[in-house]
Order: structure tokens, then sequence, then C-alpha cells
């Protein structure tokens, strides 16, 4: 028996690994069990045995194929019929009364898959409809059939290929696979076939065309026969035409996703909460347990990170405001963003991180990955958990927020970026500013009363006189402006002192949101953190406008020339950092 294993490169940028080949002819006896397992569900229809199939491996396939045929010889006629009404359920959804208001071509194998979003205007609602080729009752028993040999054949155990490789390989034996044991079949048809054997094995089956749909921040799953929602930048939440159909599949689907993660869901630990090859946030559940059918939720990981230059243009803050930040930033201000659920804190987090200098050395924590930076002297750390369940029983293989907190103190960063703040770890985190380190967190609160009531109760437990230690403070909201919803920062608040008399923190806005009716930002001109600026480096105020305007006009230039990607903006910031002059000069020469 052999081991088949392909596994999707990090995504990270910053996770340039060398590729390994590794062949293994043996694999211990509980994988074997996990692959036999596995092919009973995958298989479900019947197939004939190959007259000149490798002898080494007949005996086998002829007791599998045994085991299918006999386990699926009613499903045989079922299978068809229900393709068919999906199908002309697709044709049906179609119609002239839904618009299409986006199209996307290319996705999976020779681009055979695509994705419509149709507009209703009778329910005036938005569908995500996946289209995929459609394969007639041969075509599907070619399919299992090779999927049979290849599980068994194959003895490569590939780790660390990167995709393209991964792709040829899988190509290069399916097509051995047709030669080897004469599998008739035509161009097209192979096609199709190996669309779904490259989802099945390279991608995530059903989803792997939302998976590879930069549109979508997240997936959702409630159950088997409920269609699958994402979350659609533009379009929000909306319903797809995709559905796991029986509860089987669905629960060997959300198995697959967790073991991708590296965890394992089972009665037992029926809540896997773990991160995706590619970086994506999972949360799954397994059906009978706490919930009644298997579910999962993926947030996207995002690979191109929102830029200050997109949080300008979308109007999330404004371009006084980024270069306000930007400077401040440089100089070495402590930021601490608040806001309620998905208000975009870690976003505004990871593009305001984008003006911490080139040279700076940055330790980011969090839980699972979501900060992406182009900074060289940068070490992403995430907590592992899941060895157990509880605090208590907290075992040295178990290493949390506290615990990587205090390993990143020991690095010796110039600035630490924790992804959220929950717990007994906001005191280390504070503690590190007031040594010096410049920190950048998220909280979960929606105003300042709610912070401070936050921060100063458990688990967190944080001295008041510790916020002193922060410089900044900003506020972020989820609105609605003009029946659309959007995202603002509504206040910068700069943190002064804390009145001993009266125990209330002294503190001022430089910068706060208007109103829905006027949706700009005031800004009052009465920053602490400028003005500390402008007497470290010995400015008067012209200088002190002068830079902040020389910053604005590198802003505009950017969103000018549609330099927006995390990876130009960074550069250019870089640049400015070391060369100001010359980034001015570019700014004149492209006016
Ligand atoms: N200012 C923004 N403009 C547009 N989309 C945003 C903005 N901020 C966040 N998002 C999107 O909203 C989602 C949630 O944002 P996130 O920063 O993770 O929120 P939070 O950290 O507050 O929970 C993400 O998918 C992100 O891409
Ligand atoms: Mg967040």
């Amino acid at each position: 028996m052999i081991k088949v294993k392909f596994n999707k490169k990090p995504n990270g940028e910053n996770e340039k690994k060398k590729e390994k080949i590794k062949i293994k002819k043996k694999i211990p006896p509980k994988n074997n069990k996990k692959i036999e397992e596995k092919k009973e569900k995958v298989d479900k229809t019947p197939k004939k045995t190959d007259k000149k199939a490798d002898n080494s491996h007949k005996d086998k396939i002829d007791k599998i194929d045994k085991i299918i045929q006999e386990k699926t010889s009613l499903k045989k006629d079922e299978n068809p019929k229900k393709e068919e009404k999906i199908e002309e359920k697709e044709k049906i959804k179609i119609d002239p009364n839904k618009k299409i208001v986006s199209e996307k071509t290319g996705f999976g194998y020779k681009g055979l898959g695509s994705r419509k979003i149709l507009f209703d205007d009778d329910t005036k609602q938005y569908l995500y409809c996946v289209y995929e080729p459609v394969l007639d009752l041969k075509d599907k028993l070619i399919k299992n059939k090779l999927i049979h040999y290849f599980r068994i054949r194959a003895e490569v155990d590939i780790f660390e290929f990167d995709m393209f490789q991964k792709h040829k390989q899988l190509e290069d034996s399916l097509n051995d696979l047709i030669k080897e044991n004469n599998i008739i079949v035509s161009p097209q048809s192979k096609d199709k076939i190996f669309y779904y054997i490259f989802q099945e094995f390279l991608g995530y089956g059903k989803i792997d065309i939302m998976m590879n749909d930069d549109e979508i921040e997240d997936i959702s799953c409630d159950g088997q026969d409920i269609p699958i929602f994402i979350y659609h930048k533009t379009y929000e939440n909306i319903k797809s035409n995709v559905k796991y159909t029986d509860k089987e599949e669905l629960d060997s689907f959300v198995i697959k996703l967790s073991q991708l993660c590296g965890k394992q869901i089972s009665v037992y630990e029926p809540v896997v909460d773990g991160k995706l090859e590619d970086g994506s946030r999972l949360q799954t559940t397994l059906g009978k347990t706490i919930t009644k059918y298997s579910t999962f939720t993926i947030r996207r990981f995002r690979k191109d990170p929102l830029t200050p230059v997109d949080l300008i243009e979308n109007n999330t803050m404004s371009i006084e405001m980024a270069a306000y930040f930007w400077l401040a930033i440089e100089k070495g201000a402590s930021i601490l963003f608040c806001g309620g659920t998905a208000s975009g804190k870690t976003t505004m987090l990871n593009a305001l991180s984008l003006f911490l200098p080139n040279t700076f050395k940055i330790v980011s924590v969090e839980d699972t990955r979501e900060i992406n930076l182009p900074h060289e002297n940068w070490i992403a750390g995430t907590t592992r958990t899941g060895f157990t369940t509880t605090d208590k029983n907290k075992s040295g293989k178990d290493i949390d927020m506290f615990d990587l907190i205090r390993v990143a103190l020991r690095q010796r960063p110039r600035a630490i970026i924790v992804g959220e703040v929950r717990g007994k770890e906001t005191y280390s985190l504070f503690q590190a500013m007031t040594t010096g380190h410049l920190s950048y967190s998220t909280v979960h609160a929606s105003d300042m009363h709610s912070l401070i009531q936050r921060l100063e109760s458990p688990p967190i437990n944080l001295p008041r006189a510790l916020l002193t230690a922060l410089d900044i403070i900003v506020f972020l909201n989820n609105l609605t402006i003009k029946g659309k919803p959007v995202r603002r920062i509504t206040n910068v608040t700069e943190i002064i002192k804390l009145d001993p008399e009266t125990n209330r923190l002294v503190t001022i806005s430089p910068f706060y949101w208007i109103s829905e009716l006027n949706d700009t930002f005031r800004d009052t001109k009465g920053s602490k953190i400028l003005k500390k600026i402008r007497l470290e480096n010995m400015w008067d105020e012209d200088s002190l406008n002068k830079e902040l305007n020389n910053r604005i006009k590198v802003l505009e230039m950017m969103m000018k020339n549609k330099k927006r990607s995390y990876l130009e903006v960074g550069k250019i910031i870089t640049e400015y950092n070391n060369n100001p002059k010359k980034v001015l000069k570019m700014v004149e020469d492209s006016k």
C-alpha cells in the first residue's frame, strides 16, 4: 500500500521554502486505515476490472471493486438522475429575469470552471453560481476508476512541491494510468474527468472555485442540503448554488478540512479551529455533536491585503489622517485599534503597519495568521493550541498569546504586533510599551467607555495607569451610508495622561468622522503627538506642516498611479524614509 499526499505550499510571502521530494514506499498502518476508509467513501460507483491491470495490484483492485459494487449497486441508477436534476435546475436559474452582474472564468483544470453572480429582479437577491463540467455516467465510472488506480499505484510522497509541479505530477500519473490500463476516453471527457480529480486532490472539492475567487471574504456551510453562503466584497452575504447533498459527503469534507489544518475532528473533540494552508481561517464542527449537522466557516486569507491607499480611496480614513499616522508611526507611536466584530480593526492594523520603517525589527503574534507585511526583518508567530482544550490542562505543547509575547520580547523587536488582545497577554504587551517597544494591536470594544471597562475587568485586569503607555486609540465602526455598508475610522484619540486626582484619562481627538449626512472627517489640528514630534525634531509649525503635506503628496501620487499593492506601497514608503527628496522629485515628475 502506498501513501499519496499532496500538500499545498503555504502562501506567505516570507516563506520561500526549498522543494523536496521524498520517496516513501512504506507507510505506517495508521495511514493505511485512513486511506481504506476514504476509498470506501469516495468510490460509489461500480467498475469493471481491467484485464491489463498491473498483476501485483490486480487482486487488491478486484477486491475493492467488489466492495464498491456491493455497496453502491443501488446508487448506480440514482446518481445520474440526481445529477441531471441539478443540471436542469442550473439552467432554470440563468433565466432571463436574472441579470449577470459579474462573471469570472478559468477556474480549475484547463480553466473549465466558471462562476457568475446573478441578480434576481423579483426577489432583489444576488446568487453566486458555480458552473462546472458535467460528467455522464461513463465519465464518472472512469473518474472513480482513475482515482482508485492512482491511490493504489502512486508511489511518491510529495512534500513541498510547488503547485505547478504537483499539477504536472498528477497529470502525468493520470495519463500513464489511462495508457497502462487501456482506458478509452475522448479528449473532452478526459479533461472533464481530470477537472474533478484535480479538484479533489489539489483543491477544495466543491468549494474550490470559491476558495480561488479573490472577491470572496468568507465561505460558510451550515449543514447538508443548505446552500453554502459566501460573503462577497461587493455583494456581501449571498447564497450560492453549491451545497453538500448528503451527510457523509459533508462529514468527510469537514474531516478533510480539519486534516488540512493538521487537526483531527472527532466526536470527542467536535470543534476545530485552524488555519488552512493558504492562511485562511477554518472553524468547523462535526454533526450530531454540538451542532445538528456538520458545519464549516472559512475566513479567507488576503494574499493582497488592503493598504492605506485602498483605505483612503474607499474613505475609511482621510488622506490627512493617513499622513498623520505615517509620521506618528515612523516616529514611534503605539496604537490600539478598537471596534466591533469585522469593523476592520485587523485590516487597519495591517495597513498602517506598512508605515513602520523597513529597518525596524518586527515580531507579530496572532492566533491565526492575518497580518501580512512586506518587511524583511519580521518574525511572524502564531499560537499553537489544540493539544488540550482548557487553560487548566495546558501542556508545554500549547503555546498561547501570553507565551508568544514573552518569546517575542526576548527577540528584541522594535515593534510588536498583536492580532487581538483578549486576556492576560495584554498586561505583558502594555508593559512592553512602557519599556520602549512600539506596539500595535486590536481589541473588541466599541467606545472609550467600554474599552476601559473591558481592559480593567477580568481576564485582562489592566491597571488604568498602564493605559498611558499607549499613544493613540483608533475607533472603527461598521456604518450604513446611503443604504450601503461602509467602514469608517470614527475617532482618533490620543492619550495624554491620567489625572491623579480624578483617576480619569485625559485625551484629545485630532480627528473624528462627522456624520452620515456629512461623510467626511474633521481635522481638529489638536494633536499632542505631532507637537511632541515637532519639538523632538526641532521643527517649527511650518516644517511640521510641510512634512505632513509632503506625505500627502506622496500618498496622492500612489493613488493617481494606482500603486496600491502592499509591496508597491511598502517600497515607496521605504524609499521616502531613505531619500525623501528623491520621492518628492518623483511626485513632481509625475504631475
Ligand atoms: N476599510 C475597509 N474597507 C473594505 N473592506 C474592509 C475594510 N476593513 C475590513 N474590511 C474587510 O472586512 C473583513 C473583516 O475585517 P477585519 O479587519 O478582519 O475585521 P476585525 O479585525 O475588526 O474583525 C475583512 O474581510 C476585510 O477584508
Ligand atoms: Mg480582527
